[in-house]
Formats: C-alpha cells, structure tokens, sequence
C-alpha cells in the first residue's frame, strides 16, 4: 500500500520502518530540519533497539520529505504520529493533529478514497473533530473529498518498540464504515497472520499466538488507549502503595508481588515497586483522562490517587536518604540512571529530574551517570548544576550514598565490592529493587530498596 505518515517521532518512525520492512510504499513528513537531515543520512533520530538497523535495511525503500503537499495526494493511507502535548490544565492539545489534518485536506484529491489514521493518542472525541476538521476544508475548496478518518491507537512501548510493533498483543481499529476496516486489515496483514520473516535480530517469540484485530467504534478506540495506560499506571502505584505498608509491617514486596502475580486474575507484570512511572504516556494520559472527566462533571478519584502515589515515591527516597544521611545539605550523591526506564534515552518526566531537583534545592552535591540519557538529561536539567559521570566508579567515588533510579542491565553487572569500598559511606539506596539485600550487604554496603 501507499502510505503517509505524518510524524517521526517514536512513534511514526517506528511505524514507517515497520511498514517499509513489510514491502509497503512509505513516505514519512516531518518538518524538524534536524530529524530530516539525520534520516536522509540514513540515521535514526531516536535512541531506541533495533531501529538503526530495520532503518539500514529500509533505507533504500523508505522516503522522508517536509512536504505533505508532495506525497499525501498519491497516498491511499495516511497516519498522523504527530505529538499531543499536555496543556497547562493538564489536557492533551490536539492542535498539531488538527493542523495535520487540515493540510492533508487541503491537497487530497477530490476523485480518490482515503483511509486517514489517527495514531497519536487523543481525547476522546477528537476523530469526530478531526472529521469536521476536513469536511470544513473540503466546503472551503469547494469539493466532494472522499476520506475515512479512522482511529487505531498505538500501544508502543520505548525499548521495546519494534518488538511491539512486529509482536503486538492486539491491533485496536476505531471507524464507522467497513471499508476503514478492510483497509486496516490490508495494511496489517502481515503482522495479523504472521506472514513476513522475522528481522534477524528480532526473531518470532516462541510462544506468540496470532494477534487479534478489534474493531469498534472510533470513540471506544480512542478510550482503550487511555483506559490502558491508565489501568497499568494504577497497576504500578497500587504495588508502591502496597510497598509503603511492606517497610511499616516488615513484609517484602517482591515476594508479595510475586505471590499476587500468580493469581491469573492479576498476572505478574507491571507489580514492580520502585520508584513509579515517567516517560511520555502515563504521566501526561492519566492527567489527559482526567481532563476528559472535568469536562464531563465526572470524578476519577482511583486515577487521581493513582498520580498521588506515583509521584510520593519520588519524595519518599528523598526522605530516605534523608532518615540514613541524617542530613542533606553538603553531602554527595551518586545517582545511577537519568532515563525514565532502561534502553532509552528519553527523560520526558522521568523521576531522575524531580528527585535530582529536590537534591540540589537541600544543598547536595550531585554525581549522574546514565549510559546513553545524559545529554537529555543534561539539556532538562540545564538550570542547575550537577557533575555528569562517563561511568559507574567515577559517580560512586568518595560518594555518601549511590541512589538507583533507573534499571540499565550494566548497573546489574556491576561490582558491588569495588563500589563500596571506594565510597565514603557505603550506603545503596535501590529504587528500582535491582539487587538482592543479601548480596549489597555482604559487599560491605548498608542496603535500602523500595518495600523490603
Ligand atoms: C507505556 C505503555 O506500556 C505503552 O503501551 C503506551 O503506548 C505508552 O506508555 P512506556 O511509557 O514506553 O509505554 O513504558 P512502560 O514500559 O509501560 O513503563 C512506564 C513506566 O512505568 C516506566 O517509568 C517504568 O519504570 C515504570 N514501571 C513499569 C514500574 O515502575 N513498574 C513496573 O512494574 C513497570
């Protein structure tokens, strides 16, 4: 199929090499100079596994352009992948989805049929505006324009991202005619049987089952987007609420999880405590959701306690270190981890800033190390002064604590007993519930996880 996207961010980017590897025709737009110049060398704009690689595989078929007037006319599927950022009341601002829209109308054919996709995430409502969105254009031009606006939520995962895309759980198509399907269905064939050969370096999982399309309405598809995240952001705060009580009664939540996630009912992911959600989606789709409810006078009090937990943990370690150091002011932090979750460079709310932010205002000298965030970390954190580590040893040297924020493999791997022995004190707060209490204490270090 001919297809458009407008958009290369983690998620349009994805989508495009995606769908290049699968032998479609993409063109993707975006009016970023800088992302454009590093695509036409062939270089991904994202810090994300496997995408330079599908990226050179593709790279002779797949085409990127500033130009939606260019490519949307030839098209016959167009996705929208542009970001809805929060607004200052905490509602997703769909203005760029809008604005996508409106160019796409104003230079589509009138005699030809197109399948436009919304893949940003949007309140509730918005394929309906972005409908009356085109029909207004197409008055304006004064033309019969033919286009299906049609809502398919993307459900992807930073780090795991093409493994979502080539593996998903199940594909979510939104639309009020049975043509959007069956356009749908064409352009998602070769995921929905299975068909293609896997990338080389992404192989089949062995136990997947064929993923199942769902078709609804647009407003139902637009829901199950912020109804999932949502439900997974509580998934995480119930445990750390859960975890709060474990270091009151002296439980251990890793065990508690584990003993609740084998219930079927409840399953074991997303029970890991530490220290809460960040990262793109869950901060900023909790708070759009709850705009989405202000708006219809209606009350989300299991959504807001959810947000209340989460960002309590980032002020919890604080105290933490607080309780060990006995004071803060004037002592050294080695902080292990800026990124909002491992093998990403993303820094978008991760808890590494507030926490960060918090330190430097109680007088204390901060040392950051993070494998590949800490020029973005850098860049959010540009009005205050903290000393970036090119590695692990540097940050714990002559340190008062190591705080874990974020779970990189190599922080797994590292040498317990070389870090504590050069550390002034040798105090391991663990946010993320990493290492075994035993193993840190028997390296020398006085131990601190989250609920155990
Ligand atoms: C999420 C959804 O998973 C994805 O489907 C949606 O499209 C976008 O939002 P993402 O934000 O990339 O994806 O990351 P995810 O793996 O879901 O983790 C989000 C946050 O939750 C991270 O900060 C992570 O550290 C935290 N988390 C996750 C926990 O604290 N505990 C867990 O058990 C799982």
């Amino acid at each position: 199929m001919k297809i458009t996207i407008i958009g290369t961010g983690y998620v349009g980017l994805t989508t495009a090499v995606v769908l290049s590897y699968l032998n479609h025709d993409v063109t993707a737009v975006d009016k970023d100079k800088h992302k454009l110049s590093l695509l036409h060398e062939g270089k991904s704009p994202i810090h994300e596994p496997g995408i330079q690689s599908l990226l050179d595989e593709v790279c002779h078929t797949i085409r990127f352009t500033p130009s939606v007037a260019e490519v949307v006319p030839d098209a016959e599927l167009i996705m929208i992948a542009v970001g809805t950022p929060p607004k200052k009341n905490g509602e997703a601002d769909t203005r760029h989805v809008e604005e996508a829209a409106r160019e796409i109308a104003e230079v589509c054919h009138p005699n030809r049929h197109y399948t436009l996709v919304i893949k940003s995430t949007v309140p509730i409502g918005t394929n309906k505006r972005v409908a009356q969105v085109v029909d207004t254009v197409f008055e304006e031009r004064g033309i019969q324009g033919n286009i299906s606006v049609t809502s398919n939520p993307e459900f992807l995962q930073e780090g795991l991202a093409l493994q979502g895309a080539f593996y998903p759980d199940r594909i979510v198509v939104g639309a009020n005619n049975v043509n959007a399907f069956d356009a749908l269905r064409h352009l998602y064939q070769p995921i929905l049987e299975q068909t293609f050969d896997p990338p080389t370096f992404l192989p089949r999982p062995a136990a997947y089952h064929l993923p199942p399309m769902m078709t609804t309405d647009p407003n139902s598809a637009e829901m199950i987007k912020y109804a999932a995240n949502t439900f997974l952001a509580l998934k995480i705060s119930f445990i750390n609420e859960i975890a709060g009580l474990c270091e009151d009664v002296g439980a251990d939540v890793t065990e508690v999880a584990r003993g609740i996630g084998l219930d079927s009912r409840i399953g074991p992911r997303f029970l890991r405590a530490g220290l809460g959600w960040g990262g793109s989606c869950y901060p900023k789709d909790t708070a759009a959701l709850l705009g989405v409810a202000a708006q219809a006078g209606y009350e989300m009090p299991i959504t807001e306690a959810a947000r209340t937990v989460n960002f309590e943990q980032r002020k919890r370690i604080v105290e933490k270190l607080r309780y060990v150091l006995k004071t803060l002011k004037g002592k050294t932090i080695g902080i292990l981890g800026l990124a909002f979750k491992p093998n990403t460079d993303d820094v978008r709310e991760a808890p590494s800033l507030d926490i960060i932010r918090q330190l430097v205002a109680e007088g204390v000298n901060v040392r950051a190390h993070d494998p590949i965030a800490m020029p973005n970390a850098q860049q959010a954190l540009s009005e205050i002064t903290i000393e970036y580590c090119e590695d692990v040893y540097s940050v714990s040297h002559n340190a008062d604590a190591l705080l874990l924020i974020t779970e990189w493999e190599l922080y797994h791997r590292m040498d317990l007993r070389k870090l504590a022995k050069q550390m002034k004190t040798p105090i391991l707060i663990d946010g993320r519930n990493v290492f075994s209490p035993q193993d840190a204490m028997d390296a020398g270090f006085h131990y601190i996880g989250v609920g155990r």
